[in-house]
């Protein structure tokens, strides 16, 4: 009968449900630990993400974030620290040079509210930078775009010390305040120079600005890991300073530019949501530890990179840095600024448009001739040319062909 064997099964029924309780108990809580470490360690990772992120890290004291004083490298400590990096860190050739840092230790202390101990910062690895993060200009011109309300802003990055391009420039196509009509201004983007001679370059800097006040300046270190950086701080600067203006095209300094070819592009161009230069379509991403644009599958697993605009020159119309730098704050800012900027368009389900003429920029120096450069919009030019001597004679009178 059924009912026979109710009983004795209720029991062992019973006996079975205490067990698997516990059982259950036991596993919730295993579980539960391990996904609270790995959160926390999701979150070590993300530490581009926000201060936030930094907060609640130190305020639950999971990570301590403190140097530990063995004098290991800050790689070897980020493997101690973060195990889940440990492969990641073997594959490593070694860090980056840190351009006569190496004294100094990677981490930084921010002073924390509430009277909570200060809280020392730690390098978010050679293939991330950091940002976003509280960039302030130490040199500017806030009111220049406001005055004088330019339909287009050259942005030129360039090393502090690199005063040598930044005259050349002055002198050959930057030199041109009005073209076809349209007023066109340009500046130079600089970070702060480290080392022995930053003292004396700074001066330098103070005085070169003063008188064609065409200089802005950041305050992170600036060197070529830190690319995304410059960009990123370019952008905040034309957003909060010269959001007015029409278009502002990125250029790098050996770059020669056709300002009225520019402008004719510009003139048909889309007035928001519009980025345009070299675009790249499905570029590989560098998987070769020893390539200069590796990046490890860790912190990018997709093979190929969304379109981009080539770094060495692109434009965007002036409604874009600030949906670029909202974007910037949920995309892990790569070293690679031009991809960086190709991922953040992707999240704002944007891309990149093929200029008209692709002809017109080229990324491998195109041999002066004044008919040929009367055509383009910029090249690179190589680092023997004489490019004020190219200037005299591609703004000499007569026939261009
Ligand atoms: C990049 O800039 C940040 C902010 O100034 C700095 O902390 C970091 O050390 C710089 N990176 C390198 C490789 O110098």
């Amino acid at each position: 009968m059924l009912n026979g064997n109710t009983v004795p099964y209720n029991k062992r029924c019973r006996w079975r449900h205490y067990f698997l309780g516990v059982l259950l108990t036991a596993a919730l809580f295993f579980i539960c630990n391990a996904s609270m470490k790995t959160m926390m360690l999701d979150l070590t990772s993300k530490l581009w993400v926000t201060n936030l992120s930094k907060k609640l890290i130190t305020s639950t004291g999971k990570l301590d974030l403190v140097s530990d004083g063995t004098g290991r490298s800050p790689a070897e400590r980020t493997a101690v620290s973060f195990p889940q990096f440990n492969g990641l860190m073997s594959l490593m050739p070694s860090a980056p040079p840190t351009t006569g840092r190496t004294q100094e230790p990677q981490t930084k202390v921010h002073a924390q509210p509430h009277g909570l101990t200060h809280v020392p910062y730690k390098s978010p690895g050679p293939y991330l930078v950091e940002y976003p993060s509280e960039y302030h200009f130490v040199i500017n011109e806030p009111q220049k775009c406001e005055k004088e309300e330019p339909f287009v802003v050259l942005v030129v990055p360039v090393a502090p010390h690199n005063r040598a391009h930044r005259d050349v420039i002055r002198s050959t196509w930057g030199s041109q305040s009005q073209v076809l009509g349209r007023k066109v201004l340009l500046f130079f983007l600089v970070g702060l120079k480290d080392g022995e001679a930053a003292p004396q370059l700074q001066q330098q800097l103070q005085r070169e600005s003063r008188r064609p006040r065409d200089l802005i300046q950041s305050d992170f270190v600036d060197c070529y890991k830190n690319l995304t950086i410059k960009t990123m701080v370019m952008l905040e600067w034309l957003d909060s300073y010269c959001s007015s203006a029409s278009y502002a095209m990125k250029i790098d300094s050996d770059m020669f530019l056709n300002v009225g070819n520019l402008i004719i592009m510009l003139l048909k161009a889309p007035k928001s949501n519009y980025m345009t230069g070299l675009v790249a379509y499905g570029g590989s991403v560098l998987r070769n530890p020893s390539s200069k644009w590796y990046l490890p599958e860790k912190l990018y697993p997709r093979q190929q990179y969304p379109p981009y605009a080539l770094g060495l020159g692109y434009i965007l119309s002036l409604d874009l840095p600030k949906k670029l730098i909202m974007a910037s704050r949920h995309v892990k800012a790569i070293y690679i600024e031009d991809a960086y900027l190709g991922l953040c368009m992707e999240h704002l389900h944007l891309h990149p448009t093929p200029p008209p003429n692709s002809y017109q920029f080229h990324v491998s120096p195109l041999t002066y001739s004044r008919c040929a450069y009367s055509q383009i919009i910029a090249t690179t030019t190589a680092p023997e040319t004489d490019r004020l001597k190219l200037w005299r004679d591609f703004i000499a009178p007569g026939p261009d062909c």
